[in-house]
């Protein structure tokens, strides 16, 4: 598309009730008053914030200004973090910019906290421009103007509530009303939507339908029994999805229907007489299942694979823990990946007597968690070796750590990853 795409920031590319209803609550406690209930905290989205105090909280003009103040101070404190991207968005705007289009942001909110939000959640540099409300200039329409270059051809507003599509009218340029935000069909429609998007997918399905999606990402996440991986790869995956990734999880052995059950054959504690060939085999092959059946196609539509173990976890196990060899166990793998490997692993990095310890305190012990003591010593050794050769990939977090610690390091790493990918 060779044009400018423009979006409103609010109910378009980012939902912010979260932050807007925590900082009220904040403040009306900061001040002793009544903490509003979940009808009056709607009303709250939208309306100028001093306007509101008054109208749906009684207070009187000075006790507003001071309610704004307290808001503020949360809101640049902790308030922005609390918005979330809606999901998609990313896989949008990147094929957006792929198709030839220039992509920015046009929004009534004030600069700072606008700036704040596109940075935080590393939006800013998919962004040619970003124009908020000046003193006396609010309007969508000058906005939109002050926006575009000279001769910018095909323009397009993205917006969810009448003023973006009006401001589009009247600045003379197309209007696309997204219908998953703070405004309905009838209204945007109403007041000048050309064309209605259910998803920010269907931004870019409706603007550049001949432009493929950008490759998305494909992320594995390693350690042993019992270092904290469920906890993490659920924060991982909630983290994702606040930036707006959209984010498909898979674990193995498993993640498909054949692999669900070559899973539980290989978990059995009842199958003690398996050899450790067969159980390196069915490992690869419930790994080749998934390859095909989710991993490739999600990530060419452009969604991160989260994939809770993987090629490494065989390699570890079973050529390190098993002793069939770290050669070998790739080689029975090769046809199995035919070239998918992660773009980065996440390695939870910890002693494994002390993770099998917290393990145990959780639940009772599978067939390969019985293994022995040598056995789990060789695992470990297998993924430092592995960690220490692909160092590029793998990304080492220090999992004897408590949780949040954890999850910081994680997500500093991946964040600071998946953002480099994406310029
Ligand atoms: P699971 O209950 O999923 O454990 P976890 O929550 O620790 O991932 O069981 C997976 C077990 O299978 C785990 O003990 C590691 C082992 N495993 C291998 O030995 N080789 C492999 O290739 C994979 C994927 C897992």
């Amino acid at each position: 598309m060779n044009g400018w795409v423009l979006f409103d920031l609010d109910g378009t590319l980012t939902r912010s009730e979260e932050g807007i209803w925590n900082g009220v609550r904040y403040t009306a406690e900061k001040m002793g008053r009544p903490v509003p209930g979940a009808e009056t905290l709607r009303r709250f989205i939208g309306p100028p914030l001093e306007w509101s105090f008054r109208e749906y909280m009684g207070m009187t003009p000075e006790e507003a200004r001071q309610a704004q103040t307290i808001y503020r101070e949360r809101y640049q404190a902790v308030g922005y973090l609390e918005n979330r991207v809606y999901p998609g968005v990313r896989a949008a705007l990147r094929r957006l910019r792929k198709s030839g289009a220039r992509l920015g942001v046009v929004t009534g909110k004030p600069i700072g906290p606008t700036r704040m939000i596109l940075d935080h959640f590393g939006l800013s540099p998919l962004l040619e421009t970003v124009v908020s409300a000046t003193d006396g200039h609010a309007e969508k329409e000058h906005l939109i103007r002050e926006a575009l270059p000279e001769n910018p051809g095909e323009v397009w507003m993205v917006g969810d509530r009448r003023f973006d599509m009006e401001g589009a009218v009247k600045a003379g340029v197309h209007a696309l009303g997204v219908t998953y935000g703070y405004g309905d069909e009838e209204e945007l429609l109403s007041s000048g939507a050309e064309r209605l998007a259910a998803s920010p997918r269907e931004i870019a399905d409706l603007l550049c339908p001949e432009t493929p999606w950008e490759r998305g990402a494909f992320l594995s996440m390693e350690g042993m029994d019992g270092s904290g991986k469920g906890t993490q790869i659920q924060v991982l995956r909630e983290t994702l999805e606040r930036y707006g990734w959209e984010v498909v999880s898979c674990r193995e052995p498993g993640g498909t229907a054949i692999g669900e059950k070559i899973r539980q054959i290989l978990l059995d504690r009842e199958n003690s007489a398996m050899t450790d060939i067969t159980e390196a085999l069915l490992y690869a092959a419930a790994r080749a299942q998934l390859v095909r059946e989710v991993i490739r196609p999600a990530v060419t539509d452009g969604r991160v694979v989260l994939c809770d173990r993987f090629v490494d976890s065989s390699a570890a196990y079973q050529g390190g823990g098993r002793q069939l060899g770290v050669d070998l166990v790739r080689k029975i793998n090769e046809p199995a990946l035919a070239g998918t490997m992660p773009d980065w692993t996440v390695w939870l990095d910890i002693d494994h007597q002390r993770a099998l310890r917290r393990r145990c305190a959780v639940s009772e012990p599978d067939r390969i968690e019985l293994a022995d003591n040598g056995f789990h010593t060789r695992t470990e050794q297998a993924y430092r070796d592995l960690a220490a050769a692909e160092a590029d990939r793998f990304l080492t977090v220090n999992a004897d750590q408590d949780r949040e610690a954890v999850s910081a390091e994680m997500m500093n790493q991946v964040l600071a990853r998946l953002m480099e990918a994406e310029r």
